[in-house]
């Protein structure tokens, strides 16, 4: 079970702290794969220039580094400006593998507080259909709270 707000309060206070953003999207990667066990695979990509770049992640090592957005489940949720859960990766056709024991995935956007996506926090899983609608949600808190450090002035 992952509580978002829980996160947020360790996150807030590292900012307290003096944690840079860099740090605190670190730390945030690694409580939230830390929450689950199934949470195989966790990572950030930044929105930049219209491409997906990974920032950071815990897993396996992967190539896939840059996505263009409408590529694979990461680049079609910034497509469609929406959370992506999907129970059985091998039913979408565009999906980019990364890990062959990846069967579910989670995108979940960080948007600042004016709404623009500035990025997406990702989620594998080598269990089938391992996300849910509390997973969504308790995630969702954390990625507003990131992309609103991305908020202008
Ligand atoms: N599966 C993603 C690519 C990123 S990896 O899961 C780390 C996709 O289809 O966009």
């Amino acid at each position: 079970m992952i509580e978002g707000e829980t996160i947020v309060s360790h996150l807030e206070t590292r900012r307290s702290g003096g944690a840079t953003r860099d740090d605190l999207m670190k730390e945030a990667v690694g409580l939230i794969e830390a929450a689950r066990q199934d949470y195989d695979w966790v990572g950030i990509y930044l929105l930049q220039d219209g491409v997906l770049v990974l920032d950071n992640y815990l897993g396996e090592e992967t190539e896939h580094t840059r996505i263009a957005v409408g590529d694979g489940v990461c680049g079609t949720a910034v497509a469609e400006d929406r959370n992506l859960n999907i129970p059985d990766v091998n039913e979408i056709e565009n999906y980019i593998a990364c890990s062959i024991g990846t069967a579910s995935e989670l995108v979940v956007l960080m948007r600042t507080s004016a709404g623009d996506v500035v990025g997406q926090l990702d989620l594998d899983s080598d269990r089938p259909a391992a996300f849910d609608e509390g997973d969504e949600r308790e995630l969702g808190v954390v990625a507003d709270w990131l992309g609103r450090l991305f908020d202008e002035g």
